[in-house]
């Protein structure tokens, strides 16, 4: 079955060059190539001038492995594919799923989390995240009513874009344990992990808690990387990497060499870089509470609890599309609306991640009083 257009990749090319306020993006204040080589050690810093630009080792970099393992407990560099993070989505479907298995993706999902899947002719149910207007929620019951005998993959993703919602450690253990008790692969969408609010609400890497479990990482988001496309699949069952390895033949091979040098340097330097990050997500947030409370006749906020993104809701008549096509026109403002997400009800994605946020709210701001009082 042909993939149907991505809406969220087509919607950023055609405004995402364009618009001068982007206050929609899930990735956090982009770092420079120069930031990033002045924070290379010596290790790094030597590999990077001694730096041969040929095909590289297909599973990625030795020592970028060895980094990404870090990130995990009980996870080897063997246990690691590195690739661009949407390939592994692309990568991890096409090599689990074929027709007739069922998959059950957690809603409203980044589209290649369930697109993939109906392409390749499974079965997809969708489990909803629900909103009471304050936060956002996911019904454990619901999920045990969606499995089948033919479930083979439950893919979730926290935290979670586009809602900024997020779980505890008792869910995640409540989530594998039904994986675990069920026989499904668990397809674990970390590409937020690192951008929680507070330290005691990171999640161990799912796949450090279930030997089926795979987790999705990458650098494009909490790290402000993604130019790198570097990200990767790990998993502790090898025979699951290996396979993925055999079908990522057919799409990049191996990576860019300089990419994973100057990810090898992000990863090492992570600390000052999730430092960054988490400052300037506090601050936005704090300047969202804001505005968001200034404009409650126009908005119902529902803060998010972790992540770079928030997916709040336009009240009145007008429909979200039509807003965001007016900002865009009128404010050069780019928010995207929930329809891109195949979500009802007027919601739409905030970006959290970016220094200019609170110009782009000023400029929302301005739109607010001369179209909507
Ligand atoms: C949940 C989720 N997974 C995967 C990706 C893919 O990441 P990348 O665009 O770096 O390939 C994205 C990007 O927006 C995402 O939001």
């Amino acid at each position: 079955m042909p993939l149907s257009p991505f809406a969220l990749e087509r919607y950023f090319a055609q405004h995402e060059f364009t618009a001068r306020y982007l206050l929609s993006s899930s990735d956090c204040e982009t770092l420079s190539q120069s930031d990033l080589l002045g924070m290379a050690d010596t290790k790094t810093r030597l590999l990077w001038e001694h730096l041969r630009l040929g095909y590289t080792e297909s599973p990625g970099h030795p020592l970028l492995r060895q980094e990404i393992a870090n990130l995990c407990k009980t996870v080897w560099p063997d246990d690691v594919l590195v690739l661009a993070p949407e390939e592994g989505i692309f990568v991890a479907m096409n090599t689990l799923l074929q027709e007739g298995d069922h998959a059950i993706v957690m809603t409203p999902a980044y589209q290649s989390l369930y697109q993939i899947a109906e392409s390749l002719r499974a079965d997809v149910s969708r489990w909803q995240l629900e909103t009471d207007g304050v936060r956002w929620k996911l019904d454990l019951t619901a999920l045990a009513r969606l499995v089948r005998p033919t479930t083979k993959l439950l893919i979730i993703n926290v935290p979670h874009n586009p809602t900024g919602f997020h779980i505890d450690a008792e869910t995640q253990e409540q989530i594998i344990q039904f994986a675990r008790e069920k026989r499904l692969i668990l397809f674990s969408d970390e590409m937020y992990r690192f951008s929680e609010y507070t330290a005691e609400m990171r999640l161990p890497a799912a796949c450090d808690l279930y030997d089926q479990a795979i987790t999705l990482g990458g650098l494009s988001k909490s790290f402000g990387l993604a130019g790198l496309r570097i990200g990767w699949l790990a998993c502790k069952d090898r025979t699951i990497i290996r396979r993925f390895q055999r079908f990522r033949d057919y799409t990049t091979i191996c990576n860019s060499a300089p990419a994973e040098i100057l990810a090898a340097m992000a990863l090492r330097s992570r600390d000052r870089i999730l430092d960054r990050t988490r400052t300037i997500i506090e601050n936005n947030l704090a300047a969202a509470d804001q505005f968001f409370a200034n404009h409650h006749r126009h908005f119902e906020w529902i803060r998010p609890m972790a992540g770079p993104v928030a997916f709040p809701r336009l009240k009145g008549t007008d429909s979200i599309d039509r807003f965001c096509e007016k900002l865009i026109q009128s404010k050069s403002v780019l928010l995207v609306p929930g329809s891109i997400f195949d979500f009802p009800d007027n919601h739409f994605r905030i970006g959290l991640g970016r220094r200019n946020l609170e110009e782009g709210l000023e400029k929302l701001g301005e739109f607010l009083v001369e179209h909507y009082v």
